[in-house]
């Protein structure tokens, strides 16, 4: 036997072995590849049986609830939010909730940069859209109407176009009261004209109008709902409202009456208190969140290719300011301040909804009515969550 014989023989187990790494190596970067781009795909294409919908704006107060919701029911969902004001820390929690593949995926992104939307609606396959994303501070548009104009009227424009080019079907789209501005009868039909007063209002009925022109000549199915003020959270604690500390001037009557009651905030300040309402402040007709939720998903189910559903989203009764102050208290154990001052921009004096159609057509009535009810619930979130999302918050 000469020495290189013997080497090259000794050489066989040794390359065995590097062939059984390799091999090996080779099957674990395959599985890895299948796996993830399995997991692309479940978004990338049609599955029958699964419904995908893009929930704009789901890092924020509303649309976090909402995909909550279409997730619990089965739902395909992948939000879109820009982060501006919504909680990186509520979309954390559901995808803790729904981990498994294919279920929820968070794509960053605004909604005001055409490319990037046109880059989701590419990647993705939706079935259909929920439109919550905006800017939504009726003292914030008087000052900053511009922004109210692009955020609100453009962004819709641009989301409608991508829906248009990549053929999604159906679109429930976020309006609100305040399109309405101050009608002189009460309760606010359908058919009360929009007369809106501030530029979220204006910016909101805009959007409507550009969505409703668009539906004449198109098959697109499309329900808008008019919420009215929305209150509450998640009746088993997971999501809350927890708007940036620096909204909090502009914030709603909610989460001042929570930051009043945690001493966050000296008292509350009741703007208004000469409207011709029965105590001179203002009236409004609060839903609860679990409610507006109810009503997207029957909305959803009930959409029609070619129709246009129009619906109020109210519970029908309005409550003053007063009496909203009287069930805060009640509902958080804690003895707020009140401090009166003038009226706010933009505001109008009594606003509360005809829910009829709805009820009639969708089945829907709102069944979370008792204020205090509402806001103990929300309370609760709100005294575990001081900090709102805290740490969830923190972007990885
Ligand atoms: N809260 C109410 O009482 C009420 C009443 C009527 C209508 N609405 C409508 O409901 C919708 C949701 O309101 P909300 O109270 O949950 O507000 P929110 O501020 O909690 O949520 C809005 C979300 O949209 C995101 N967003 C804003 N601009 C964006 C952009 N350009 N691109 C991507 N994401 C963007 C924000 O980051 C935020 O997460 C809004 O359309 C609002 O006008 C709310």
């Amino acid at each position: 036997m000469d020495f290189a014989d013997s080497k090259r023989r000794g050489n066989v187990p040794g390359r065995f072995l590097a062939a059984a790494i390799l091999i090996t190596v080779c099957i674990f970067v395959y599985k890895q590849s299948l796996n993830s781009s399995n997991e692309r795909n479940l978004f990338s294409y049609h599955e029958a049986g699964v419904t995908h919908v893009l929930v704009t704006g789901g890092a924020g107060y509303i649309g976090s609830h909402a995909a909550l919701r279409l997730l619990k029911d089965s739902y395909r969902v992948t939000i879109v939010d820009n982060l501006s004001r919504g909680n990186i820390g509520a979309v954390r929690i559901l995808q803790q909730l729904f981990p498994e593949p294919g279920r929820l995926q968070f794509v960053k992104a605004d909604l005001g940069d055409a490319k990037a939307v046109n880059k989701i609606f590419s990647e993705n396959a939706f079935d259909a859209v929920m439109h919550f994303a905006a800017v939504a501070y009726v003292g914030e548009s008087t000052l900053e109407p511009l922004r109210y104009y692009h955020n609100i009227t453009s962004n819709t424009l641009l989301v409608l176009e991508a829906m248009a080019a990549h053929n999604v079907k159906t679109l429930i789209y976020s309006s609100t009261c305040a399109t309405y501005g101050e009608p002189k009868t009460m309760p606010i039909t359908e058919e009360t004209k929009q007369v809106p007063i501030n530029p979220y209002g204006k910016a909101k009925k805009m959007a409507e109008d550009i969505i409703l022109d668009f539906s004449k000549n198109s098959n697109m199915a499309v329900m808008i709902l008019r919420y009215f003020n929305v209150i509450g959270s998640d009746p088993e604690g997971r999501l809350g409202e927890a708007p940036r500390p620096e909204l909090r001037e502009q914030g709603r009557i909610s989460g001042a009456c929570f930051d009043a009651a945690r001493g966050i905030i000296s008292g509350l300040k009741v703007r208004g208190i000469d409207y011709a309402t029965p105590d001179g402040t203002c009236v409004r007709d609060y839903i609860d969140v679990t409610d507006l939720v109810d009503a997207h998903v029957k909305a959803l189910a009930n959409a029609q290719p070619s129709k246009v559903g129009i619906y109020n989203v109210g519970t029908g009764k309005g409550s003053s300011v007063k009496e909203f102050v009287e069930a805060c208290k009640k509902a958080t154990g804690a003895d707020i301040k009140v401090e009166y001052l003038g009226r706010r921009p933009g505001d109008y004096a009594k606003v509360y909804s005809d829910p009829s159609k709805i009820r009639e057509e969708l089945n829907w009535t709102a069944q979370h009515t008792n204020l205090q009810q509402s806001l103990q619930t929300a309370w609760r979130w709100q005294k575990k969550h001081f900090n709102g999302y805290g740490s969830l918050n923190i972007m990885a």
